[in-house]
């Protein structure tokens, strides 16, 4: 077993993988007395956007959290419309996708959403699942302490001795197992945390916070933190000089 680690990676100057947090759509619409509903169908058109220029500067990976475990929380009436746009827009957009060769996953608890979105979702993995230009994976009644959890409760059940459970064994049963960790997280809207999105998974990642709101972002916004990433030394742990070396001698 290789003990080289999922991130322990040279890092490229377009992230492979981008994690996103779309924030900011309530506020979006209240600025302009709207409802936060719209903000949010504002949000859906922003996401678009951005998978077409994730997939044309060759970003292989991008993860967006759509819902969260905790969103339940939100006014009744919120939640179900919600529902409702999430439902619409995996019976509107999934083909599309699929034109464009993207692969489409959800990751989260999909026993909280009702049947016909779990089929749609079911529906729409099966339909994409050997597209290779990028893979959108939607987050959804997704909490990363909840992915941790599912993932020992999957270890355990495969009757794994304690002495073979380690990081990667663990990291295995996690929801993005197969995929190289995000290098890129971005969060729009101006919060400065991650709400229980990948915690696992963003141990090494690049974090870039933006105030701008959700509905506002766009391929110009998104080179802008594509900007600051490669910007960024990563050392997973080792020092400037090391990293630097290692760079000259892959050069060279
Ligand atoms: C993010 O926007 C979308 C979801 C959480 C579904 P918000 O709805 O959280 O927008 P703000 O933070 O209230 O502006
Ligand atoms: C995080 O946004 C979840 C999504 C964007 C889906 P929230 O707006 O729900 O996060 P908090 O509540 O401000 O932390
Ligand atoms: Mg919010």
């Amino acid at each position: 077993m290789s003990t080289r680690a999922k991130h322990d990676e040279p890092a490229t100057d377009v992230p492979r993988h981008i994690a996103v947090i779309m924030d900011g759509n309530g506020r979006w619409a209240r600025k302009r007395l709207m409802p936060r509903v719209a903000g949010h169908r504002k949000g859906v058109e922003a996401l678009r956007g951005v998978i077409r220029a994730c997939a044309e500067r060759g970003v292989s990976h991008l993860t967006v959290f759509a819902f969260s475990s905790e969103n339940w929380r939100r006014p009744q009436e919120e939640v179900t419309l919600l529902m409702e746009l999430f439902l619409r827009a995996l019976e509107n957009e999934v083909a599309r996708l699929h034109e464009n060769r993207i692969r489409f996953r959800v990751i989260g608890d999909l026993s909280g959403f009702s049947e016909r979105i779990q089929t749609l979702i079911r529906d729409a993995e099966t339909l994409t699942r050997d597209n290779t230009r990028l893979t959108l994976t939607v987050a959804a009644n997704y909490g990363g302490r909840w992915d941790i959890v599912q993932a020992v409760k999957k270890l355990m059940l495969s009757g794994v001795a304690p002495g073979a459970v380690n990081e990667t064994t663990l990291a295995e049963q996690l929801s993005l197992a197969d995929m190289p960790e995000p290098d890129l997280f971005i969060r729009t809207g101006g919060e400065q945390r991650i709400s229980n999105f990948l915690l696992w998974q963003l141990a090494y990642t690049e974090l870039y916070f933006t105030d701008t709101l959700w509905p506002d972002f766009d391929a110009a916004a998104l080179d802008a933190a594509i900007a600051s990433y490669r910007k960024r030394e990563r050392r997973f742990g080792r020092t400037s000089e090391q990293v630097r070396a290692a760079q000259s001698a892959e050069g060279a």
